[in-house]
């Protein structure tokens, strides 16, 4: 679901027409539908109403300050993954007692500024960040609330660079120290252990693997119960998949009925941590075609957006479906070569699209979809390529979230002698 429709020939975002924001604004261009964003909040919102939880929106994702704000303004909380995104959260507004910490490799500055900033809490991810944690809480005198990351070891049968609850992944701890921890949890006298976390992987679109891990951990809260131990929260993570090409992720509702037949029973507060759920159709990148080349094998189409300003096709073999902005219907080509759709980046790894049915002109513009989550925000300037602006489209409203770096951005902070 996202509010990026022709009307007639042309692409519109809500009330704007793309062509028209490509030839104000320029090109590569991220054009954002904050309808599409906020209706996918409130879906989650309503579906999880009935266990009243703290929905974290993962910074990761998308971390323009105007997206976060937007959320944080309909109550969400942030998931952070380091100093540069607690940063953010505060310019975005949010009360450090709805930001939970994530990261296998915390800083001691980015763990002693978390502390001092008084965050909801860490997930911890080992034993020794825990100590470290504790030592930095007494060196500070502070309390702090930690949960501990759960791997539960389910594979949650999603691309591998991104199932993160397997034990062969670098995330969590498994069962036996979580519970280790827990018990002697008096050994670490300025942490509480309050919760526990879990994230399983990302773009995950059955719920076995969820159902699978949420009863494990469903399980240690009970044995815990026997000890007279009762924790207060349980983070279930993010993950939640979406449509890019063919797939069927399950409905937040769906979701939500499998999940919280599991999660009530334990009487605790419940936190989520969505991401692409949420901004993944909520974005479009937009590029102008500079060249269509043939070559005795390929048909290429090269466009001015590139590997550099969404790393997903390139680093993943991520689909994402890419249309023209401006249908002709009546338009053929003379030849049926499929197109590989690339950007002008010396690496033949550069690609948006490989062997696709696109029917386009040089000068004219294509959409890329599904570019709300993990595309700016995994951006870089390889090729000395200037970031590409954003746009935030609100029904007709236009703001411009984020402007086009210059040539002067790219070099900045270098010096010759
Ligand atoms: N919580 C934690 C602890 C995470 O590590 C992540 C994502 C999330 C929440 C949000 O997950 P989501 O709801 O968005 O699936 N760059 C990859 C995805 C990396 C996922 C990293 N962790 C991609 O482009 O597919």
């Amino acid at each position: 679901m996202h509010y990026f429709k022709f009307k007639g020939n042309t692409l519109y975002c809500e009330n704007a027409s793309v062509k028209k924001l490509a030839g104000e604004f320029g090109t590569p261009l991220y054009i954002y539908s904050q309808r599409t964003l906020m209706e996918h909040f409130v879906k989650l919102q309503k579906a999880f109403r009935s266990l009243d939880p703290l929905i974290c929106y993962s910074v990761k994702v998308n971390s323009n300050l105007a997206i976060m704000k937007l959320l944080v303004s309909k109550g969400a909380g942030l998931d952070i993954v380091s100093g540069g995104e607690l940063y953010r959260a505060k310019k975005a507004g949010c009360s450090a007692q709805k930001i939970v910490y994530a990261s296998v490799g915390k800083t001691e500055q980015e763990i002693e500024d978390a502390l001092l900033k008084g965050i909801l809490m860490f997930n911890v991810e080992s034993v020794t960040e825990l100590q470290r944690i504790n030592g930095i809480a007494i060196r500070c005198k502070k309390q702090c609330n930690v949960a501990l990351r759960f791997n539960p070891g389910v594979d949650a049968k999603t691309h591998s660079y991104i199932t993160t609850g397997k034990y062969e992944n670098k995330f969590g701890m498994d069962e036996k120290i979580v519970k280790e921890l827990i018990l002697k949890r008096y050994k670490f006298a300025n942490v509480n252990i309050v919760g526990i976390h879990m994230h399983i992987g990302s773009q995950i679109t059955q719920s076995a693997p969820y159902v699978n891990a949420i009863k494990k951990v469903a399980k240690l809260f009970t044995e815990l119960k026997k000890y007279g131990i009762h924790l207060s929260y349980f983070n279930i993570g993010g993950g939640l998949g979406i449509v890019y090409d063919k797939e069927k992720p399950q409905t937040a509702e769906a979701f939500a009925k499998k999940v919280i037949p599991l999660l009530k029973p334990l009487k605790v507060k419940v936190i989520l941590e969505p991401g692409r759920f949420i901004v993944g159709n909520a974005g479009i990148l937009v590029a102008k075609v500079l060249y269509i080349k043939e070559t005795p094998k390929k048909r290429f189409v090269i466009v001015d957006a590139a590997m550099n300003d969404l790393i997903r096709p390139s680093l993943y073999g991520a689909y994402h479906n890419i249309e023209p902005i401006t249908k002709n219907l009546k338009r053929k080509t003379k030849n049926s070569k499929l197109s590989d759709i690339v950007g002008p980046i010396c690496e033949s790894g550069d690609f948006l699209g490989k062997d696709r049915k696109i029917q386009v002109k040089e000068g004219e513009y294509i959409s890329v979809f599904g570019s709300g989550a993990y595309a700016f925000s995994m951006s870089s300037t390889y090729n000395s390529r200037p970031r590409a602006a954003e746009l935030l489209v609100d029904g007709s409203k236009i703001r411009c979230v984020r402007q086009r770096e210059s040539y002067e951005d790219l070099i900045d902070k270098e010096k010759i002698s």
